[in-house]
């Protein structure tokens, strides 16, 4: 971009906390992991073979899972995270959600890199912080590498808010 008058340069942070470990995990976050893994081993992603695992930990120590639910009319599925999400809302309305964790397995197993959760799970995420008053951490997991967000900010930066409604 050339220099224009009056224009500013604003130059985003985006952190992140990489692992190759899951054992190098604390110990409630690792016990989140597993219970995403054991969740996916349940999806039902006949059409994509990709099953998706997520589990969300509340503030009240209660801990919800959920798997992708796929549909022979592609567009009726749901995403593993907004599932685990949605249903921990629908169980615990007034309880804030204090992490989340994702995991996958295709055809060959855990997958390789952390998983990367779709722009409508991000978004779904944003409103369950702005709900709650209460950032979440994400862990996002895959065989090689472990990676922790604190705070949708850094999945969703920009991101449409409560108070977008102006
Ligand atoms: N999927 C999830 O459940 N979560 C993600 O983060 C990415 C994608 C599901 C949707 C669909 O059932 C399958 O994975 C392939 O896109």
């Amino acid at each position: 971009m050339g220099k224009m008058k009056n224009m500013r340069k604003n130059e985003l942070r985006i952190i992140n906390f990489e692992f190759d470990d899951l054992t190098e995990l604390k110990s409630e976050d690792q016990k989140l992991v597993l219970a995403a893994r054991q969740a996916s081993k349940k999806a039902y992603a006949p059409y994509s073979g990709f099953h998706v695992g997520a589990a969300v930990l509340l503030e009240n120590g209660e801990v919800i899972t959920g798997n992708n639910q796929e549909n022979s009319a592609f567009t009726s599925g749901l995403c593993a995270e907004r599932v685990a999400l949605f249903y921990a809302n629908a169980r615990f309305p007034e309880v804030a959600v204090k992490t989340l964790a994702v995991t996958a397995e295709n055809g060959a197993g855990l997958v390789a890199g952390p998983v990367k959760p779709c722009g409508s799970c991000r978004q779904a995420m944003v409103e369950t912080e702005a709900r709650f008053h209460h950032s979440i951490r994400i862990i996002l997991d895959g065989k090689n590498t472990i990676q922790i967000f604190e705070g949708v900010d850094n999945l969703l930066p920009f991101a449409f808010k409560p108070d977008s409604l102006g």
